[in-house]
């Protein structure tokens, strides 16, 4: 199985690294070797791994009309030109894994129905919540129910900013500078701080839980930019902490709720405890009931985890639908905004 990386910062070299790390353990367990043949960066001038040599490209033509690729891993980033990327490889009949949330929350809908007429795979699982597997677990072992609300963290900058500002009384910049030094932070913070990535990861997650379609721009969102070391500590007296929560929700009438904004969570919720670059989801399904998904939300090797898992399913040819299929074009209700959960 040979791949094309799209992409050599955080997540590409931790895919390379897993690969590296792991890839005997992998092809035992599913009887092929995994090989990255080719990977594209912008910058040829820039230091790499030995691990890369020979490999690198300037062209993305080079993968994407390489009739050997089988799968095309795109980790670059923005929404373009990675669209175009991704829609080309799928039309060259390439499987292709991503991690780019900004890309499937806008553009799920059509991309999946290329992928299906081209009888290939698009896959995203590190597309929320870095490591922990939730798309998976939504769109197959929690597809007997009807979840009727998803809630939580789902941007690691900004709670690591929040938990790091709250317990050693650092500086919204100082730590914001630290989340970047970490690989966690989108290439423009802006995204992460105004609470735009979440916005696309509530996005996808809403479409998979309610099987309605909803973008990011019909989702109410608000960032913690506003923030101050005062408001954390003022909520912290009351018995409070200050986290961004994605919330949303569907009613009897199928009508949605969708935002994004701080919430004061209570000492009591599940969600009080989550820290740092951690993320946490929690799903209500009417036959499971209550589930907590919970881990790295962001950094190298959770996220590759999640994106070699993904390769391993093309390989593996794991059936089942790409996610997206069904959805509805939907309004959403008038967002309703809660301050507490
Ligand atoms: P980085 O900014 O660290 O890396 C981007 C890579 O893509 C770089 O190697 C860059 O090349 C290359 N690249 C960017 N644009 C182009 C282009 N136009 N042509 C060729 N190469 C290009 O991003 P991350 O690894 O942090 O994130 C990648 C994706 O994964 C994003 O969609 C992000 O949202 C998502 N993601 C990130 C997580 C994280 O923890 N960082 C977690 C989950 C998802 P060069 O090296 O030459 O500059
Ligand atoms: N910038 C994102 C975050 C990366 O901090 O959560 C993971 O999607």
């Amino acid at each position: 199985m040979k791949i094309g990386l799209m992409g050599l910062g955080t997540v590409g070299k931790g895919v390379v690294h897993v690969i590296n790390q792991n890839g005997d353990s992998i092809e035992k367990r599913i009887g092929e070797k995994i090989e990255i043949k080719k990977i594209l960066v912008k910058d040829a001038e820039k230091k790499r791994s030995p691990l890369v040599e020979g490999k690198l490209v300037l062209d993305p033509m080079e993968i994407l009309n390489d009739d050997e690729i089988d799968v095309v891993v795109e980790v670059m980033g923005k929404e373009h030109p990675a669209l175009e990327y991704i829609k080309k490889a799928l039309e060259n009949g390439k499987s292709v894994v991503t991690a780019n949330k900004e890309v499937i929350a806008r553009h799920g809908k059509e991309l999946i129905k290329l992928a299906n007429e081209k009888k290939v795979s698009l896959l995203y699982e590190a597309s929320v919540g870095g490591g922990i597997p939730i798309i998976r677990p939504l769109k197959q072992c929690l597809a007997a129910n009807k979840i009727y609300e998803v809630k939580g963290i789902l941007n690691g900058t900004t709670n690591y900013i929040l938990s790091e500002m709250k317990d050693r009384g650092m500086s919204f910049e100082g730590v914001l500078k630290e989340a970047q030094q970490k690989g966690y932070a989108e290439l423009d913070p802006t995204d992460d701080i105004e609470g735009f990535d979440a916005a696309r990861k509530l996005a996808i997650l809403c479409t998979l839980s309610f099987n309605k379609y909803v973008v990011p721009d019909d989702i109410y969102t608000k960032g913690i930019s506003s923030i101050s070391k005062e408001d954390i500590k003022y909520a912290q007296e009351l018995g409070y902490t200050i986290k961004l929560i994605a919330y949303g929700k569907i009613y009897e009438n199928e009508k949605l709720e969708a935002w994004v904004h701080p919430v004061m969570i209570s000492k009591e919720s599940p969600l009080n405890g989550v820290n740092g670059v951690y993320n946490a989801i929690l799903i209500e399904g009417n036959a499971v009931g209550r589930l907590m998904f919970y881990g790295q939300g962001a950094g190298m090797m959770p996220t590759a985890s999640a994106v070699v898992a993904d390769i391993i399913d093309v390989v593996n040819h794991i059936p089942g639908k790409n996610g997206y299929e069904d959805a509805d074009i939907i309004p959403i209700q008038d967002t309703v905004s809660k301050y507490y959960i």
